[in-house]
């Protein structure tokens, strides 16, 4: 009979084993890491961040002495525009240093509101506004204050990485609507409406989209409005974190569609447009019903988002817009340089993405290939062989619900991303079919 359960592989092993005692000791210290956690299953069954991983992996190569290019971060690499660090260190010398009310300032809601009316012809009052650190905590102290157990979330994919970890944190059930490169990474009406269930409480998308850079145009937006129209108990959660990086004439939201504002919620913020990554503001604009419940999430758990970066968010908001309009026309000219350089590399697939920063190839031509005998298996093999091989980071589909495919991130100079893609090339021709 076992003496202990298989699962005490380390502790068993040592035990049976003619060890020393400061071997034991060892053994027994693993045993405890591996089995004696006092974290929850909730915090263990928690994904790491695929994005950050690759990140980490990156610099350690770079540690190692080696020149990476790193594609793999959604982070503009412009400074913040001046006029906004100005009002940041005008906020120290006049003592906007104390907490602010949860929701934010007065001023800063009231600051948001006139950009949603100014920017998406969207009405709503400073109090429907709720300010946090980063759309990111705009959108879980949402889906906190949204969803029962076994509610359903219906999640276009690709999908941004930490949609479908927060869903389930809580305790929603994502319902995943495949697209593909064939289709620019959109989801079309039909599969909205096959996906939809009595359970479906929220339907959560981006556009312009992180991954795929895609953007749905009026016309695609009204297309989806005109199902949910149908289905009037169904939250329609648009986040526009990508608004000012958009390559079409204008950018559109969904909650501009008949019918839409009443049960929609805005998520937004400033890290991309404005290149504040971490400043850490995000906002939502939703029903005084939701707002007022995340002032009270919010209020239980972090507060406020910080004071000086609530009065630069003023500057921000209602300031000039030619640094936004300036970066925005620099990534333009980026994707168009990384876009020609991918697609002109045997066997890969891409749309043309009209907004956010990110090219999303179908890399699935060279799944099976082989280097030194070792098959490339999935996406995330390759992305293990090019980080390896050529010193460029990139992230695998998988992490966004798109196997088979890449992100990579053009956030970075032109000549950066010519190397990257020099080397992409040289080491994908290096593959054996
Ligand atoms: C689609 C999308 N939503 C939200 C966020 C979070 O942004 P923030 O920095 O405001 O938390 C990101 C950041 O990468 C994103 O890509």
């Amino acid at each position: 009979m076992e003496l202990y359960p298989p699962k005490f592989n380390s502790f068993r092993n040592a035990l049976n084993a003619n060890v020393h005692r400061f071997q034991l000791n060892c053994f027994l210290a693993i045993f405890e890491a591996e089995h004696m956690t006092k974290l929850s299953q909730k915090i263990l069954e928690l994904r790491d961040s695929e994005t950050l991983a690759m990140a980490a992996r990156s610099r350690a190569l770079a540690a190692q002495g080696y020149s990476v290019i790193n594609l793999s971060l959604g982070e503009p690499d412009f400074p913040t525009p001046l006029h906004i660090q100005e009002a940041a260190h005008e906020a120290i010398r006049n003592n906007f240093t104390y907490y602010t009310p949860v929701a934010g300032y007065a001023e800063t809601r009231k600051a948001v509101s006139e950009k949603l009316l100014r920017d998406n012809q969207l009405e709503y009052s400073p109090e429907q506004i709720v300010c946090s650190t980063g759309a990111k905590q705009s959108i879980i102290n949402l889906l906190l204050c949204l969803l029962n157990p076994g509610d359903e979330v219906l999640l276009p994919a690709p999908y941004w990485v930490s949609y479908l970890s927060m869903i389930e944190w809580a305790s929603g059930i994502p319902v995943v609507l495949p697209s593909g490169v064939e289709q620019s990474y959109k989801i079309r009406p039909e599969q909205l409406e096959a996906a939809i269930t009595p359970k479906t409480k929220a339907f959560l998308f981006s556009s312009p989209c992180n991954p795929t850079g895609s953007v749905y145009t009026a016309a695609e937006l009204e297309d989806l409005a005109r199902v949910f129209r149908k289905y009037p108990d169904i939250v329609v959660i648009s986040d526009e974190i990508y608004e000012y990086i958009n390559f079409l004439p204008q950018h559109d939201s969904i909650l501009h569609c008949a019918g839409m504002q009443e049960r929609g919620v805005i998520i937004n913020g400033l890290s991309k447009g404005f290149s504040m990554t971490g400043w850490r503001f995000g906002y939502l604009a939703a029903s005084q019903e939701i707002a007022t419940a995340c002032v009270k999430l919010q209020g239980q758990f972090t507060s406020a988002t910080c004071s000086i970066t609530q009065r630069a968010a003023i500057a921000a908001l209602t300031g000039d817009l030619t640094p936004t309009h300036e970066m925005r026309d620099a990534f333009r000219s980026r994707r168009d340089v990384a876009l020609e350089r991918l697609l002109s590399i045997d066997g890969i697939r891409c749309n043309r993405p009209d907004g956010a920063f990110y090219l999303f190839p179908d890399i699935s031509h060279y799944l099976g290939h082989t280097f030194n005998g070792q098959t490339i298996q999935d996406a995330g093999a390759l992305c293990d062989y090019l980080l390896n091989e050529a010193h460029v980071a990139l992230v695998a589909g998988d992490a966004f619900g798109a196997p088979g495919c890449l992100r990579m991130s053009y956030a970075t100079g032109e000549d950066r991303i010519k190397e990257a893609m020099d080397r992409i090339e040289r080491a994908l021709s290096a593959l054996e079919s």
